[in-house]
């Protein structure tokens, strides 16, 4: 890459700011952007790029400066469409949640911003940036937080309400035999309260933390497992239609934590569709690109398998939408707001993802699982890598 060329670029870009601000300056800035950066000139070629973009193409700025984007992006990519607007039009143009899929790059939901650099004959200014995995990547940090303060309470209440909670109930029942008719109904209270109680400081006891085993799991057969349960019990009244596709891999998980995650969620969904004409729809296929780095380390996670529960209730009511993955959030009579934030628990423990869409009438909660590894290895994810 010339390296005079490159200054010029970032010395356009830095007039563009401030007229007069010296170029070394703006290659400084651009430097330091988190974002890639590149600079292409009228034959597509590099003439620019910031170390974040040397990460985004896996390639050093020498390496880039002997490549065209056609080396590295498919041709037929909406991004090669988006830098000829910007030149035709002479103004800035932006294109999300692209696809840039190649023998080096598998990248979903990036977000490209390109500007035309007058310096530079044809010359433009494109930004990419990885937009839903940065995303995802926010919102799992933030689930991780979520079910890390759960997992204290958890503790918390196993210590200081469990044990005296056992206490009072054993001394209702003692009273219970010498009390009056009328006190024997209170005694009867105070031990159905204590049994409540106590059963939700076992749920909160599921948030604790424990390494997960990890084995080669058919996605399958838990969902059949799942939806079996679910038209016994909770959605006797729904529609359950299911959309596999057959040749799936096997996920790498532990099956008894998949079923309970899938069994809240459709709890969840039969308790939000309609009570005339409710409808779950259970989704498996598998997604190229969907890859997340792991926090804390160089290494990407490749999470190709999707498995989805959508159902056609009112949504997510707004209220909820921010913290919908936090413990104690409900909004049904007699909810604990705990089905969630255990999905999201046992989610990040298996170093997955939940999203979730949703929108009157269809939401749709989806989650991505890694493939069992040809030879498993029998060590567990990180509980919190
Ligand atoms: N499929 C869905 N459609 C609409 N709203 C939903 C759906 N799933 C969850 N919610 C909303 O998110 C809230 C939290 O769900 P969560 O499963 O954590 O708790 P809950 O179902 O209220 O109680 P619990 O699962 O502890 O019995 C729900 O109260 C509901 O408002
Ligand atoms: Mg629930």
């Amino acid at each position: 890459m010339s390296s005079t060329l490159a200054r010029r670029a970032a010395a356009g870009i830095a007039r563009a700011l401030r007229p007069s601000a010296p170029a070394l300056e703006a290659s400084a800035i651009l430097g330091a952007l988190p974002v890639p950066v590149v600079v292409l000139d009228a034959d597509n070629r590099f003439r620019f790029a910031n170390p974040p973009a040397e990460l985004f193409f896996q390639l050093s700025v020498a390496s880039l400066a002997q490549h065209t984007l056609g080396d590295l992006i498919p041709t037929d990519s909406r991004v090669f469409s988006l830098v000829e607007q910007v030149r035709a039009t002479d103004a800035p143009v932006s294109d999300h949640d692209l696809v840039l899929e190649s023998p080096r790059l598998h990248r979903q939901g990036v977000s490209v911003r390109g500007a035309p650099l007058p310096e530079l004959s044809g010359g433009v200014v494109l930004t990419l940036q990885d937009g839903s995995t940065a995303q995802k990547l926010d919102r799992q940090l933030t689930f991780r937080g979520a079910a890390r303060g759960a997992s204290a309470m958890a503790e918390m209440l196993a210590h200081e309400v469990k044990n005296p909670l056992s206490g009072i109930r054993g001394a209702a029942q003692l009273l219970e035999s010498s009390a009056s008719e009328g006190d024997r109904e209170l005694c009867t209270l105070i031990q159905d309260e204590a049994d409540r109680i106590r059963n939700l400081v076992e749920r909160m006891d599921m948030f604790s933390e424990r390494p997960v085993e990890c084995a080669p799991v058919n996605i399958h057969e838990v969902l059949d497992h799942v939806r079996r349960v679910a038209e016994r019990g909770f959605a006797a009244h729904i529609n359950i239609h299911e959309d596999y596709d057959p040749s799936l891999p096997p996920v790498w998980g532990n099956r008894d934590l998949l079923i309970q995650v899938l069994l809240n969620l459709v709890k969840n969904a039969a308790e939000a569709a309609p009570p005339v004409g409710g409808e779950i729809h259970l989704m498996t296929a598998y997604h190229h690109g969907v890859r997340i780095a792991v926090p804390g380390s160089s290494e990407r996670v490749d999470l190709p398998l999707q498995i989805s529960v959508r159902d056609n209730g009112g949504g997510i009511p707004d209220e909820v939408r921010a913290s919908l993955f936090d413990p104690f959030v409900s909004t049904k009579r007699g909810g604990q707001g705990l089905g969630l934030a255990l999905v999201a628990k046992l989610v990040a423990d298996h170093g997955a993802l939940i999203e979730c869409d949703s929108r009157p009438g269809r939401t749709v909660f989806r989650l991505s699982m890694p493939i069992a590894p040809a030879v498993p290895v029998s060590r567990p994810f990180p509980i919190d890598a």
